[in-house]
């Protein structure tokens, strides 16, 4: 995939853990456009590649915005970030891509961040406020000093419009979802993002009153539970380039393949970023990622297989 080398224009700290860099072009060309709830993958070197969604509104066309939270348990894109990126460096990444767009025909956008999922959400916060839209976001933190982006949401334009839920233990943040999303408002869509729980808990309450169809969420990280299942081997037949190979258990389908010369495109490998996604024209999937929708994944015509497996002995795959 095209890569767009930018120039690290300016970082500032909005918390302790959430750093923010501000990637401009590197040549006076524009960078591509793109719409709210689209991220970019930002390529750290050594094969490292992250994906990080654009915090930016309209009115930062010119320049791609990112939050990025130090993780503890980082696997090295937090943490590559921000020990060893500065102001002035230069970075390669890829064109924006959006696997959470906004509805244009939603009557009204309920908005719910966990945590460092506000940054797709401030995306949609700041295109839907210079839309005039009708909208809500309901950000769930642990204390004001751990919210990024405070200041910017405490702005006079988004008064009314953005409420802020703090220190809230579990059975109290079901509670509020419960309160919040009783009442759907005529053709009103739900996007939410955060850590997994967070988003199962409101999945789940929004499940009571949304429609499946007006529910929109995206993960940022892996199903850790879906990937610690047990493995089997299984043989992945072409169809189009032709052959067939054994996938053995302790390597992904992409794996299997690359030894054999098959390079299937891959970002984020943990099934989370869309970039793999491959057709199915026969057998049935083993879903492990957290990137299909439950029809998708019913529908058995497609799989990612950067974790995916297969049920049956034999899968074959469109490529
Ligand atoms: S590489 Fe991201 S879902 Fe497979």
């Amino acid at each position: 995939m095209d890569r767009i080398a930018v120039r690290v224009r300016r970082i500032h700290n909005e918390t302790d853990d959430v750093r923010v860099f501000e990637l401009a072009s590197s040549d006076g060309q524009p960078l591509p456009a793109f719409s709210p709830g689209a991220h970019i993958d930002v390529h750290l070197g050594d094969g490292l590649v992250r994906q990080y969604s654009l915090c930016n509104g309209p009115a930062d066309a010119d320049c791609y915005i990112i939050g990025v939270k130090r993780e503890p348990s980082s696997r090295g894109g937090s943490s590559a970030l921000h020990d060893l990126v500065q102001e002035g460096d230069m970075l390669q990444i890829g064109a924006p891509r959006n696997n959470f767009e906004l509805r244009d025909t939603a009557g009204h956008y309920m908005l719910v961040a966990g945590g460092i999922g506000i940054t797709p959400m401030l995306s949609m916060a700041r295109h839907l406020l210079a839309r005039g839209a009708s909208f809500e976001l309901h950000y769930f933190a642990r204390s004001i000093a751990q919210t990024a982006f405070h200041k910017v949401l405490s702005a006079p334009a988004f008064a009314g419009r953005v409420d802020f839920h703090y220190a809230l233990e579990a059975d109290a943040v079901r509670s509020k979802l419960r309160k919040l999303l009783w009442e759907r408002r005529a053709n009103a869509h739900l996007y939410l993002c955060g850590p997994r729980p967070f988003m199962d808990t409101v999945q789940d309450v929004a499940s009571a009153t949304w429609p499946p169809d007006a529910v929109h969420l995206e993960y940022f990280s892996a199903d850790a539970n879906a990937l610690a299942a047990p493995c089997a081997s299984f043989v992945v037949r072409l169809a189009r380039s032709g052959g067939d190979y054994v996938v053995p258990a302790e390597q992904s389908i992409v794996q299997a393949l690359a030894q054999y010369g098959v390079a299937v495109d891959v970002s984020c490998e943990q099934g989370v970023c869309g970039t793999c996604l491959t057709g199915v024209l026969a057998g049935e999937p083993d879903h492990r990622d957290s990137f299909l929708t439950d029809d998708e994944r019913r529908a058995c015509d497609k799989l990612m297989p950067c974790v995916s497996r297969s049920r049956t002995d034999v899968l074959i795959l469109d490529l």
